[in-house]
Order: C-alpha cells, then structure tokens, then sequence
C-alpha cells in the first residue's frame, strides 16, 4: 500500500492539435474527436509531495473543498492557480478515493516562458494526473502499464480536455470516431494506424506573436459553441477530417495533410469569429506569416504550413529534412513578426517521462 510519505516526478509535454477539439459536453465529453502531434520541448516538470494526514495532532487546514495541498509554480506560491486544481480535485476525487487522506505538496515549472501564449494547461494537468496515477498504482498490486496510461489520460481529460492527449505520442487521438478502433470520448489513444515516416519527425516551430494573456479562455469559447449557428457543420467537418486523415497518415501525402491541418486552422478561429458573442484571436502579424507561409511554400516547393491554437501564435510545422530551407526561411522572414523576435523550436515528442 502506499507509504506515508513519498515523492513522485513526473515531465509531460504539450501538444499541438492538428484536427481541433472545440466544443464540449458536460465532463468535459469532446463534441467531436482530435488528433494531436505530441511535443517534445515544450514540458512541465511537476513534482508531488504527499504526506498521510492521519494521526497528526494539528493536520494543515483544508481550502474550501476540503483538500489540502500547497502550490508552487517555479518556486512560488501561487493562489490564483488553486481553485483550477481544486475543480480538477473536484472532478476526479471519486476515481482517487485516497485524495483527501494525503497533504500534497505541488511543485512545477514549464520549459516555456509563462505567459508565452502557449497553453500550459495540456503538459500542466497531464503531468499532475501522472503523479497522481503513480500514487494510485502504489494501492493496486498489479496495473498494467496500458491502463495506467489510459487512466491517466482519462484523468487529465477532467483538469483539461486536450491533456488527455499529452500522455503518450507522437500522434494521438481523442473523441469516439466510427472509423477509428479503440476511439474514446474519456481518454486519448496513440493513433492507432499507419503512420508514413513523412510525418514522424515532424518540426514545431512556435512563433511568439502576442504573448499577453487571452483575452477568451478555451472553456468559454468551448461554451460558444452551444447554440453556435454552424456547429453541427463544424463537428462534422472534424469527423470527417478524421476519415480522410486515415489514408493520407498512412501514405505520407504531404499536400493532402497541410490541406486539412491548415482548413483545421482556419475553421477553429472562424468559429470565434462566428460565435455570440463573436471574438477574434489572430492578430495583424497573425495574418501576415501565414501570408508569407503560404508565398514560401509556392516558391519553394516545401511542405511548410502553419496551424494555430487558441490565440495569435503561429505554429510552424514541416518534415525534419526541410529543416535548414524551412528555419532558413523563418529566420529571414517570419521572425520580424514574434515578440522581440521570440519562437520555441519544437518537435514532435513521444510522450510523458517519469523523473
Ligand atoms: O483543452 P482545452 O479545454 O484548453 O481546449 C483546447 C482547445 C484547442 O487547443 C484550441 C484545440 C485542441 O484540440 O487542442
């Protein structure tokens, strides 16, 4: 059974979504099944220490929901962090039955600079739902590895939902699909078929645009979705990107795939741009390095293209072997456009590490 005391550490990565997850159920069931490239830089590395609460004779006081645990975020607490993780607690207390009988002590940082723009919340919950997990396996004698992991993306899923595809890599997949075997709305599954060797060394190179705070959270822009005039096309539009990424995943056909990543970007911020009420996240320069992306790969014949997350970054993805034409490129002409010049050079990655 699990000690008194002990500390686990675990490093999870982020993840860039190529089909996009917007729009959710209630317990945070997708709308429409994903598919993400996991990263490899872009890390957080928590560590959690917990201590068995029984017996103590003055036991640290519990916050509002009775669960006890400090917070630190590079060496600092942090307050305005504790209700998020209190709501994950919330959530997940009745698969983690021990979470109330333990103090834990929360310590993480990101490899990325805070307030970047790049969501924490993917490599942030699916490090804690790992720790957690390993807390877990200590109670029960004998856990595969595979449901480890399943529990622990199905976890991750309640803290944020594209967390549940932070677990393993390169490419996973998130949301029930008819065409997708082992698909599920609880937990993300490494994608389950061929994947040609064009897309497995896949670069990432995040584009620092705008690094202030969003102004639209991911979870009310998932709520704008409810009522949304074109959201039943939407989901379909997803499913079916899905479908079609089957063969073009498995026969390497670049031109197909930066004609689905790119439409997968656009769509995402159009929802927002069709929403009540409706809000935009690209900025001007936003719009100009995808311009200058789309001028490059015409002129050169790469297989560059862009996708974009909730917010004005651009990230630039092409296949390893482009590399020095590719950053070349970046370097000379889409960096006049970040943040003091600011990108984080990324990769695909093969998932969470335990420390
Ligand atoms: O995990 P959330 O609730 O922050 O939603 C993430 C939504 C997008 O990043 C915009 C798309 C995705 O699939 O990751």
């Amino acid at each position: 059974s699990l000690k008194q005391t002990g500390t686990i550490r675990w490093k999870s990565p982020s993840n860039i979504a190529l089909v996009k997850y917007w729009g959710k159920r209630d317990n945070q069931i997708p709308a429409n099944p994903s598919l993400s490239f996991t990263l490899d830089a872009c890390v957080t590395d928590t560590t959690v220490t917990y201590r068995k609460l029984k017996g103590e004779t003055t036991p640290p006081t519990p916050d509002a929901d009775g669960f006890r645990f400090d917070l630190l975020f590079g060496g600092e607490s942090r307050h305005d962090f504790r209700p998020k993780i209190a709501t994950f607690f919330k959530r997940i207390e009745k698969f983690l039955p021990f979470l109330r009988e333990y103090h834990l002590r929360i310590e993480t940082s990101n490899s990325f600079p805070h307030s970047s723009g790049i969501a924490s919340s993917a490599s942030g919950m699916s490090a804690l739902a790992l720790c957690l997990m390993s807390m877990e396996r200590e109670f029960v004698s004998e856990m595969d590895d595979n449901f480890f992991k399943k529990k622990a993306s199905f976890l991750a899923r309640l803290g944020s939902g594209s967390a549940c595809r932070s677990i393993e890599g390169p490419l996973v997949q998130w949301g029930s699909h008819s065409d997708i075997d082992g698909s599920s709305d609880f937990y993300g599954i490494p994608y389950p078929y061929k994947i040609h060797e064009n897309f497995t060394n896949f670069q990432d190179t995040i584009l620092l645009v705008d690094e202030g705070q969003k102004q639209v959270s991911s979870s009310v822009g998932h709520d704008l979705m409810h009522g949304h005039p074109f959201a039943d096309q939407r989901f379909e539009h997803a499913y079916s990107h899905l479908s079609e990424l089957r063969s073009v995943l498995a026969e390497g056909n670049l031109r197909q795939f930066i004609k689905i990543t790119e439409s997968e970007a656009l769509t995402l911020h159009a929802m927002m741009m069709t929403s009540h009420p409706y809000f935009m996240l690209m900025k001007p320069n936003t719009l100009e390095i995808i311009d200058r992306i789309w001028e490059f790969r015409k002129a050169s014949a790469t297989n560059v293209c862009f996708t974009l997350d909730a917010g004005a970054n651009v990230h630039v993805l092409y296949p390893e072997e482009e590399t020095q034409t590719v950053y070349g490129f970046i370097k000379d002409e889409l960096l006049q456009y970040c943040e003091n010049g600011k990108h984080i050079r990324d990769r695909t990655g093969f998932g969470a590490r335990k420390i």
